[in-house]
């Protein structure tokens, strides 16, 4: 199962997927077999290889996924039939800035990997999605090193600097979350929820 994973991941990077890098995979299936949530939401699938890969490290969980892109939507459930997950994952077909507004009840795991210019739009309704002890793992946010001072940020990227800079200071200066950031690769802030 793993193997045939890796495979597919390899396969993905390969034609220019934009699917989760190693070291990035590796944290988030460390964070879910930890935190064993319940009721689990990524914002973008894509092929639905990381999804794959959270179901299958907590066999109790249930995936809610939203992807834009129909073609990714097909594929992305052919993969969770392919490695047997498909009865507890379900994708919406839709923009994430129109969907996320108006997802109710409580997610113990949410994995944000959708567009990189509206996380600090998406993070003030996503707490409240979030389950007391839940956690939210963000990939992509010190973007490209930009948001370090690493590297300059070019002009037309500037607007998604600052929304990842607003999307941090909130998880990071709220008293009821407590977030780790991990300056692997692109960045992953992993957020904790404390209470409501
Ligand atoms: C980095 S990929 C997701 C990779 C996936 N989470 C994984 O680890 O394998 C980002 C995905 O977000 C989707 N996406 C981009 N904009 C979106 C939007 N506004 N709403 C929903 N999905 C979006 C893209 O089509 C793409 O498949």
């Amino acid at each position: 199962m793993i193997g045939e994973l890796i495979k597919l991941r390899a396969e993905a990077k390969k034609s220019g997927e934009p699917i989760l890098r190693d070291a990035s995979f590796e944290l988030l299936i460390k964070t879910v077999k930890e935190h064993k949530p319940k009721s689990m939401l990524e914002i973008g699938v894509n092929l639905g290889l990381s999804g794959i890969a959270m179901l299958l490290s907590s066999e109790n969980s249930r995936l809610t996924g939203i992807e834009i892109d129909e073609e990714k939507v097909k594929l992305a459930r052919q993969n969770y039939a392919k490695f047997g997950v498909d009865k507890r994952a379900r994708i919406i077909l839709g923009d994430a800035t129109e969907v996320i507004p108006v997802l109710t009840g409580k997610y113990d795991f949410i994995f944000l990997d959708g567009p990189k210019g509206h996380y600090g739009e998406y993070v003030s309704y996503l707490l409240p999605l979030l389950s007391v002890n839940g956690i939210l793992f963000a990939d992509n946010v010190l973007f490209r090193g930009y948001v370090t001072g690493k590297v300059k940020t070019p002009h037309r990227f500037a607007t998604t600097k600052h929304g990842m800079e607003k999307y941090l200071k909130t998880v990071c200066e709220d008293k009821k979350l407590i977030t780790e950031i991990y300056d692997i690769e692109d960045g992953v802030a992993v957020t904790e929820k404390l209470s409501d």
